[in-house]
């Protein structure tokens, strides 16, 4: 007998935006009718769950006032209850520290303070058992340094010579005995971003920090080190790679303009010093279009690693702050393939306190409408060098962001403490310790730059040094908030920012949200709505008011809901409880307030072709 085909049809996707993948996936489950089997399962990181653990400030085991590996293992189990699948932890290298450990010395053994080889071994294994992915930060830009190899470099070691950027000085016209930096490069971190070596009697460069030297990727003994590298890790278990500060990987050759490093052009606004970053525009040293073919490299290397030794998918994720094309270049170019996917920092980078629901819809399209065809969205909220959510934007928003992260197709990423919502900490300019603030800022201004407020240790209890650490002196000092805002109160609390993190996480699960299609539109300049549907199953629909004040929408203005809808979870800003119901009609929304609907599907679900 002739098997039934159904296809779909009818199916409302609103402003159409369905990156390719996802749509394809749909239909082709869709194409065996109802009663279908489960949709195809997405790899590992389509849909990950990516929780950023950083070590400094995540537990203290041993009371030294630091965080450490075993403190992590031990904490492990909260990323399973947080319905997080993977961990990403933040370097956890040997470092002098100078810039919270992206500084490596030797990126071979872990630093001393977190603990040893063994401890992370152990906590590997703890995280597997537990079913989390385990994802390392990788450095590749610079070395401390206090490094060998700079050290080597520094030497003229034969086969180090060139693993750092070198270049002789330029001749000061006004005065013979001084010597000045080969070009008017500045460090991200201010100042010139080339440092004078009095044993080589040259010039490094530096994009970041002093005492960060950045390798020279010309180099093919220094892309082979990177590998070893990677290797390394991953026969330790890692199941793959967040790639630091890529933009800055490669600079403009020297061969390429006359022997010698070009000039940046200026940027022309008179209230930045040529010590300041931004009195150049980074044409020559940020976004060099080589670099792109070392990310493809590395992903061949990746996956070449996978069928060889087995085992899922080894994911690398890069970081970089640029525009959206070179963003977007980092996922494959020209039949390569790239990073499975570069952060997507568009709700850092382009939303302001005070943003409305189109800016957010903007800021959500911007990426699924860049992003190459079946490639996997995600969505970061904040991380270690960005002022939190609470305090960022505002703390009544916390629940409806997550629930946007959680509700949009692809990967989410969060931050230790925004499960919480964590503000960020006071951190004195005496306690401060961010490079980035001690180099940019003084005692006045320090705060403009200071990413250490973001860093301060996780809030598991409300006691001292809230359960981070048994030594009252911690490295930065635990945020006086950890009273109200802290774990172990949110999960005795009736409704917490942290259930509500749980909610979301474990819808997230449903093939509605993993294999759905979705809308993203405004309903007016507070209210945001995202509907994600896959017949014949319910949908799921997000109706989030950003405004400080409250808004009335019309429930016929949310296309492709059925009404009526179950209330599956509010922001603890609403009045109202899981399990009410929303009749057709006017819906108010308090300020902030975020409600999650369940539906049943609107969409019939087939139609009989024979
Ligand atoms: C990005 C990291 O997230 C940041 O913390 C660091 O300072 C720079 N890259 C340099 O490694
Ligand atoms: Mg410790
Ligand atoms: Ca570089």
């Amino acid at each position: 007998m002739m098997k039934s085909v159904y296809i779909a049809f009818g199916v409302v996707v609103g402003a159409a935006m369905v990156a390719g993948g996802v749509a394809w996936a749909i239909i082709a489950w869709r194409g065996s009718g109802p009663g279908a089997p489960p949709p195809p399962p997405r790899g590992w990181w389509e849909t990950a769950d990516l929780y950023q653990i950083y070590p400094r400030s995540f537990k203290d085991s041993d009371g030294d006032g630091v965080g450490d590996l075993p403190g992590i293992t031990s904490k492990l189990e909260h990323l399973v209850e947080a319905g997080a699948g993977a961990a990403w932890l933040s370097p956890v290298f040997q470092s002098p520290m100078v810039d919270a450990g992206y500084d490596v010395s030797d990126f071979y053994s872990i630093h001393e303070e977190y603990g040893k080889m063994e401890d992370f071994e152990q906590l590997v294994r703890r995280a597997h058992e537990l079913g989390l992915k385990v994802l390392l930060d990788f450095v590749p830009n610079h070395a401390s340094t206090e490094s060998q190899y700079f050290k080597d470099s520094e030497d003229r070691v034969e086969g180090f010579e060139d693993f750092f950027v070198w270049a002789d000085g330029l001749h000061d016209p006004e005065n013979e005995s001084n010597i000045l930096p080969p070009s008017n490069w500045v460090s991200q971190f201010g100042g010139s971003a080339w440092q004078w070596s009095e044993k080589r009697g040259q010039f490094y460069l530096h994009q970041f920090s002093v005492q960060q030297a950045d390798f020279n990727f010309r180099s093919p003994a220094v892309r082979d080190e990177m590998l070893q590298i990677m290797r390394f890790w991953l026969d330790k278990g890692a199941d793959g790679f967040r790639i630091d500060g890529l933009p800055y990987l490669m600079e403009a050759n020297p061969a390429d303009h006359g022997g010698r490093y070009p000039d940046d052009p200026l940027c022309g606004r008179k209230e930045f010093g040529p010590n300041q970053l931004g009195y150049t525009v980074p044409l020559y040293t940020k976004d060099l279009i080589e670099l792109y073919d070392i990310v493809y490299d590395w992903r061949e290397f990746v996956d070449n690693y996978q069928r060889e030794n087995g085992g899922d998918t080894r994911v690398i994720l890069t970081e970089g702050y640029t525009n959206i094309s070179m963003t977007m270049q980092y996922y494959g170019y020209g039949g390569r393939l790239g990073a499975h996917f570069p952060f997507n920092f568009g709700f850092i980078t382009d939303l302001t306190r005070g943003f409305s629901a189109p800016d957010l819809v903007y800021c959500v399209l911007k990426w699924l409408t860049y992003m190459p065809r079946g490639a996997v969205a995600n969505w970061v909220l904040g991380n270690h060098d960005n002022s939190r959510v609470a305090s960022r934007l505002r703390p009544a928003l916390v629940d409806g962001l997550n629930a946007l992260t959680a509700l949009l197709p692809g990967a989410s990423v969060t931050y230790q403490g925004e499960e919480l919502g964590m503000r960020d900490g006071r951190v004195s300019w005496r306690q401060t310790v961010d490079v980035e603030a001690c180099s940019r800022g003084n005692e006045q201004t320090y705060q403009l730059y200071s990413r250490d407020p973001a860093r301060t240790p996780f809030h598991w209890d409300g006691g001292p040094s809230a359960g981070f650490s048994s030594n009252a002196s911690t490295w930065l000092p635990v945020a006086s908030d950890h009273r109200e805002i802290n774990l172990e109160r949110q999960k005795k609390e009736p409704r917490s920012h942290f259930k509500v993190f749980q909610a979301l996480k474990a819808l997230r699960k449903r093939p509605t949200l993993t294999h759905g299609d979705y809308i993203v539109e405004a309903l007016s300049d507070k209210t945001l709505v995202v509907v994600r549907h896959l017949a014949p199953l319910d949908s799921f629909t997000l109706v989030f008011n950003v405004a400080g004040s409250s808004d009335t929408v019309h429930t016929d203005w949310i296309r492709s809901l059925k009404l009526p809808a179950t209330v599956y979870v509010t922001s603890l800003s609403s009045k109202r409880n899981a399990g009410d119901v929303i009749s057709p009609g006017p819906l108010e929304l308090q300020a902030g307030e975020a409600l999650v609907l369940q539906a049943s599907s609107l969409v019939s679900y087939g139609h009989k072709l024979s």
